[in-house]
């Protein structure tokens, strides 16, 4: 923690500390956080600094939209001002002429502070020369992708949670490397890829996760170094707009999967992992519809019913050929109305959450074998189940 003393020696020595304070957090919030766990808390902190409001320098950790003004992306205090507009009233679709006018700045700029907002990864929307930050990034279209053999294996994984002290990265970097040694080309992930930034969600969270993962740029850092890299393998995987990815999207509009794998501006971007947007999302493989769905609440008491309810609530004619459901960190598999509903196994150990909310985590991941017709139509599927016991224990 050297660096924490000094970093509280330089904010001391500023005349006015929690100006200086507030202003490292939206360059460096790491610093800030070394910082105030050096001196054992916020309200420590504000004193260490001789700061009177304590509760200022509280409000600066609590998440919510006060937070997110601090911390989400501006660089400049043009693209601060747009960024705030946007996040008062998400949804809202504004011209560039309109905010001209609330700013009292030329078009020309307020275009450029968009634009570099974007760059520095908040999910503004542009659609007819409108912005806005929705809630909800827009669906996507079905995503093609060829499949020419007869007989293909594919994998599914789900809730890896990087950045969460439980998640099992051992384990997933030897399924990766397995899926390599397979032949295995294309990996769906059904969601929760990373953990939420320790400073969001439940109370507590921000003990369940490593120290470099507590704000979103950290996090972000974190998964582009951590999650496997394996040549020949792509990633296509969804985000949750309501807990993880989705604390931070709702807080301040950083869509941490999209960051992670298309890169923003001091982030290079995993092209090995394809942001399918949030929750749902169709890939068709040859002929085969494969929909990967992260829900949210808890699961039945019986594993199957509510992949059963759901597949039963498909409109038909939209209906996938194999279902995949991510979110319950458990496993189970059903066919129903001729959709294969598949439950994917999480790969993240046991924890205080899962404790408190009596849930068992099962660990494990999956390789789908898949047999097409002359027509590319799916003709059978088997699962193969690899589950942590598959793997030698100091490799898991
Ligand atoms: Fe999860
Ligand atoms: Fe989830």
């Amino acid at each position: 923690m050297a660096d924490a003393s000094r970093t509280l020696a330089a904010l001391r020595k500023a005349a006015d500390p929690l100006a200086a304070l507030k202003e490292l957090y939206a360059k460096d919030p790491q610093a800030v956080l070394d910082a105030r766990d050096h001196c054992g808390g916020a309200t420590p902190l504000a004193r260490a600094l001789g700061i009177a409001d304590d509760r200022a320098v509280r409000r600066m950790f609590t998440p919510g939209p006060r937070q997110a003004e601090v911390i989400a992306g501006a660089q400049t205090e043009l693209e601060e001002r747009v960024a705030a507009i946007l996040r008062r009233s998400r949804n809202a679709h504004h011209s560039y002429e309109s905010l001209s006018e609330a700013l009292d700045r030329s078009v020309s700029s307020v275009r450029i502070a968009v634009e570099g907002l974007r760059a520095q990864g908040v999910a503004i929307a542009i659609d007819d020369d409108r912005v806005s930050l929705p809630t909800t990034p827009q669906r996507r279209e079905t995503l093609h992708i060829d499949l020419c053999d007869e007989v293909t294996e594919v994998a599914v994984v789900s809730d890896t949670h990087l950045g969460h002290r439980e998640a099992a990265e051992g384990f997933l970097a030897w399924c990766y490397e397995h899926f390599a040694e397979r032949g295995i080309e294309t990996v769906l992930h059904c969601g929760d890829l990373t953990e939420g930034p320790g400073e969001r969600g439940y109370n507590g969270h921000s003990n369940a996760v490593w120290h470099s993962c507590q704000t979103w740029q950290g996090l972000e850092e974190y998964v582009v170094e951590n999650y496997p890299c394996v040549d020949g393998i792509t990633t296509y995987a969804i985000a949750s707009s309501k807990s993880h990815c989705g604390w931070e999207y709702n807080a301040s509009g950083i869509d941490m999967l999209s960051n992670i794998a298309n890169g923003r501006h001091g982030l290079s971007a995993r092209t090995d992992i394809v942001y399918r947007g949030h929750d749902i999302t169709d890939v068709e493989l040859g002929g085969v519809k494969f929909r990967l769905f992260h829900p949210d609440g808890g699961k039945a008491y019986a594993l199957s019913y509510k992949l059963q309810k759901f597949v039963e609530a498909m409109p038909g004619g939209s209906k996938p050929d194999v279902f995949l459901v991510g979110h319950y960190h458990s496993y189970c598999t059903v066919r129903v109305r001729n959709v294969h509903a598949i439950m994917v196994p999480g790969m993240q150990y046991n924890s205080d959450l899962f404790v408190r909310n009596y849930i068992e985590p099962v660990v494990g991941a999956l390789i789908l074998r898949i047999q097409t017709d002359a027509e590319g139509s799916l003709r059978s599927m088997t699962v193969e189940d690899l589950a942590d016991y598959y793997v030698p224990e100091g490799q898991r």
